[in-house]
């Protein structure tokens, strides 16, 4: 879908790009400036990863490119050719649901959502060539991300889960629901 604004494409002026998305060929038609978030989110219509501030500032856009995470809105189309693009909607969901997306619903890591694609984007790539990082190592990789809801805690807690190197919440009963338990601090502020 193009963007309200965007001019009428000139052929001429286009490059055929194929790369993959979450492991399916595409061939997209792009004009040079494009970006690689405007052709996920406009062409191949894959909302999950978030125009944020456009800029490379929020982290929102952030997607795995040939196992990097990489901001979509600075990397530009017409240079994904041959390559390996994964988004949020890669994630693999039930029955076999990827660990970070059970952990991040069992912590409440994702309130509005709006940052939560690209947290999880870097998370992914982070875990992908160090499964067991550290906090600060999570931190870290994490920085680039912005959160206006979270206060990032429960962010880390839920990477820590799905790495493992943190016990997942236990469940209790309010009401008629099940929920998960309020994690006991952190080990580095229980000292
Ligand atoms: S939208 Fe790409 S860094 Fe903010
Ligand atoms: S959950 Fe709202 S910006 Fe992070």
């Amino acid at each position: 879908m193009p963007l309200p604004d965007d001019p009428p494409v000139d052929a001429a002026a286009t490059v055929l790009v194929a790369f993959t998305v979450n492991g399916d060929r595409c061939e997209v038609a792009v004009r040079p400036g494009r970006t690689l978030l405007e052709v996920l989110r406009y062409d191949l219509d894959l909302v999950g990863t978030k125009q944020g501030c456009d800029e490379g500032d929020c982290g929102a856009c952030t997607v795995i490119l040939d196992g990097r995470p990489v901001l979509a809105c600075l990397t530009l189309a017409a240079n994904c050719g041959g390559r390996a693009v994964q988004t949020v909607e890669g994630l693999a969901g039930p029955p076999d649901l990827d660990p970070l997306l059970d952990a991040f619903d069992c912590t409440g890591a994702g309130q509005c959502g709006f940052c939560t694609p690209g947290m999880l984007m870097s998370a992914k790539a982070l875990l992908a060539v160090e499964p067991k990082p550290s906090r600060e190592r999570i931190r870290h990789a994490l920085s680039g991300n912005l959160c206006r809801c979270t206060g990032y805690g429960p962010i880390m807690d839920a990477v820590e889960i799905a790495a493992g190197t943190r016990p997942a919440p236990s469940f209790v009963t309010a009401g008629e629901e099940c929920i998960p338990a309020p994690l006991p601090p952190h080990p580095s502020r229980s000292k």
